[in-house]
């Protein structure tokens, strides 16, 4: 297995995660990359007559190379929109660590690059025992975190990086302009710069289409995690 792995957090559940991850799915795609969106484990999914489908798994799968199928890019999908170890307790069922390996080895089989992204935060439970950062720490997988500017977030974002930067390398971060725009956000993002241990990727506009964010994030096209570099 030789595919670049990108693992995006956020400061929270709603920050813009799929946002940038499905803008880096894009950009990358363009540049003629076999990439892949990877969404391990979705709650909030809603019954088709092709079965559960969750709308981040959608956005990825719809930036990625080729046509995926759509139990590659969501092996696990939960219809209730609550805490994925609950939702997947509600449903019988217990979500285990081998079974996001078993969904991300199978994509690196066919894919150079794969971004995934996770569940709410850093610390979320996936099961009884186990928060998604023992899944992306054992595998050492770089991660990027998006931190969503709005009031709370330089704590959030402190904590986090704290938390990550223990267990695994954190690549960097993201500042993402998420509605209703902070009329302060040059102040908070100038003093994430300066406190953040891992430098900023780009600030991603308010109202920003998916080539904006690529472009933001990676202005020159140059991505090193994903050359090795
Ligand atoms: N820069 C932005 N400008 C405008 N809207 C944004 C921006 N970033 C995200 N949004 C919107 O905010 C909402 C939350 O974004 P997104 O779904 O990417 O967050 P998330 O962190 O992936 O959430 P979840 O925890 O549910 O996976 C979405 O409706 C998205 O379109
Ligand atoms: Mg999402």
């Amino acid at each position: 297995m030789s595919a670049a792995v990108l693992f995006v957090t956020g400061t929270d559940t709603g920050v813009g995660k799929t946002h940038v991850a499905a803008g880096l799915v894009r950009r990358l795609r363009h540049q003629g990359r076999q990439v892949c969106g990877y969404k391990p484990v979705a709650s909030g999914c809603v019954a088709t007559a092709g079965g559960l489908r969750n709308e981040d798994a959608l956005a990825l799968m719809a930036e990625s190379t080729g046509k995926p199928d759509y139990a590659a890019v969501n092996p696990v999908a939960l219809e209730p929109p609550i805490a994925p170890h609950l939702a997947a307790r509600r449903a019988g069922l217990a979500i285990e660590l081998a079974t996001l390996d078993r969904g991300l080895d199978a994509l690196a089989e066919r894919y150079d690059t794969i971004v995934v992204e996770g569940a709410g935060g850093w610390s979320v439970p996936i099961n009884d025992r186990n928060t998604y950062a023992d899944w992306v720490a054992g595998r050492q997988w770089p991660v990027l975190l998006v931190v969503g500017m709005r009031l709370g977030c330089i704590n959030h974002a402190l904590l986090s990086a704290e938390a990550i930067a223990r267990r695994t390398p954190l690549l960097g971060w993201v500042a993402n302009l998420i509605p209703p725009m902070q009329a302060e956000w040059q102040d908070n993002v100038d003093t994430l710069r300066a406190m953040m241990p891992a430098p900023c990727w780009g600030v991603v506009p308010t109202g920003s289409d998916l080539d904006a964010v690529g472009a933001a994030l990676a202005p020159s096209g140059h991505m090193p995690w994903a050359d090795g570099r």
